[in-house]
């Protein structure tokens, strides 16, 4: 059987480090509120001159390496993002060009926190399809130009950064199990940006009342996120035949840290079974997974034959889950 395995990963954040300290300084808020309540401690911020491509471009790059893979070599180019360089066209068409991945389709996949697992999905059918030998995929966000930085409800919680891996066909039962995919849009007013879409144009109005910017009741998302990702974690268990024991590492979106202790209580896992780095990064949406992988991976926390887990939870709502063996 064809299956999708991850033969690279790579990941880059930006230099600039914003601490909660730093945050304190330009906002009513304080290191203690953030750390007990999200697990945050710093975020990396992109400089003025830093597009999400570039952040993508170098993640790719540096998983390319890994990989031991020429970029004209990839098939198929799929970016998770909600904060990519323009509107149209995709983030991952100025990926395709700045690599040089001359015989690659390329697109984004809008579903927010869950856009890795969204588009890891489609690279993985393209593949098990036969359509496809080699992939990237990546999840890349500069999140901090659509919070409002006067908003302490919401822009202490984000980061910026980018996460990529390659898939490559390979026969055998290593690679990428199963992917399930969920969204429920009734619920998209308590997670999103109001402007500037078509439906709402950006006008000096609207500007002048921050449309653009994130907007969130988060309350809410905490309930329902931490319902969706312990159940989708579930789903790829059962549909794998496997249990919580079986799992030697959950990678799951770093939102925030009672997220991460809610789910976890939730599926029964120890925390040596769930790698956190929430702390060091915030939430970097789609682009959490792919650096949480890498950094895993590159500091030998993975081993071959592992079972790995993923499961995120975002705008949309969209939540998702893979599971794999590495
Ligand atoms: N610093 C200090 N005080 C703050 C801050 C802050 N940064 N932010 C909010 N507060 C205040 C509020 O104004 C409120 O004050 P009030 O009681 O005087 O009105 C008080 O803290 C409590 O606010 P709550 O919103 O009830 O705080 P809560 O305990 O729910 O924590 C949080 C807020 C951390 C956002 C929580 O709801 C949460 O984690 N939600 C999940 C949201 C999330 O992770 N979203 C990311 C995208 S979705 C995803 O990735 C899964």
């Amino acid at each position: 059987m064809i299956r999708a395995r991850i033969i690279g990963t790579g990941s880059y954040v930006p230099e600039k480090v914003l601490t909660n300290r730093d945050l304190e300084k330009i906002l009513d808020t304080s290191d203690e509120w953030i750390t007990t309540r999200t697990g945050i401690r710093e975020r990396h911020v992109a400089a003025d001159h830093e597009n999400t491509s570039d952040l993508a471009t170098k993640a790719a790059e540096s998983a390319l390496e890994m990989a031991g893979v020429n970029a004209a070599e990839l098939d198929y180019i799929v970016v998770g993002t909600i904060t990519g360089d323009y509107p149209w066209p995709a983030t991952a068409c100025i990926v395709q060009s700045n690599l040089g991945a001359e015989n690659a389709g390329a697109f984004d996949v809008s579903a927010a926190c869950s856009g890795f697992i969204y588009a890891l999905a489609t690279a993985a059918d393209r593949i098990q399809a036969g359509n496809c030998k080699k992939a990237l995929v990546i999840g890349a966000e500069i999140l901090t130009r659509v919070v409002d930085w006067k908003d302490r409800n919401t822009c202490v919680l984000f980061g910026d950064g980018a996460g990529a891996v390659i898939l490559e066909a390979q026969e055998g039962e290593r690679g990428i199990l199963s992917t399930h995919l969920h969204a429920d849009g009734s619920q998209l007013k308590l997670l999103y940006q109001p402007g500037f879409g078509t439906r709402m144009v950006p006008s000096p109005e609207n500007l002048a009342k921050g449309e653009h910017f994130l907007q969130m009741q988060g309350n809410e998302v905490f309930k329902v996120a931490v319902r969706s990702l312990s159940d989708v974690a579930q789903t790829a268990l059962d549909a794998n035949g496997m249990t919580v024991e079986d799992v030697n590492l959950l990678i799951p979106h770093q939102a925030n840290i009672r997220i991460l202790e809610a789910t976890a209580k939730r599926l029964n896992m120890k925390d040596d079974q769930v790698y956190i780095n929430v702390d060091r990064f915030g939430n970097t949406s789609g682009a959490t997974i792919p650096i949480a992988l890498d950094e895993a991976n590159r500091s030998g926390r993975i081993n071959d034959g592992d079972i790995l887990l993923f499961n995120a939870f975002g705008g949309g709502f969209t939540w998702a889950s893979a599971l794999l063996r590495w």
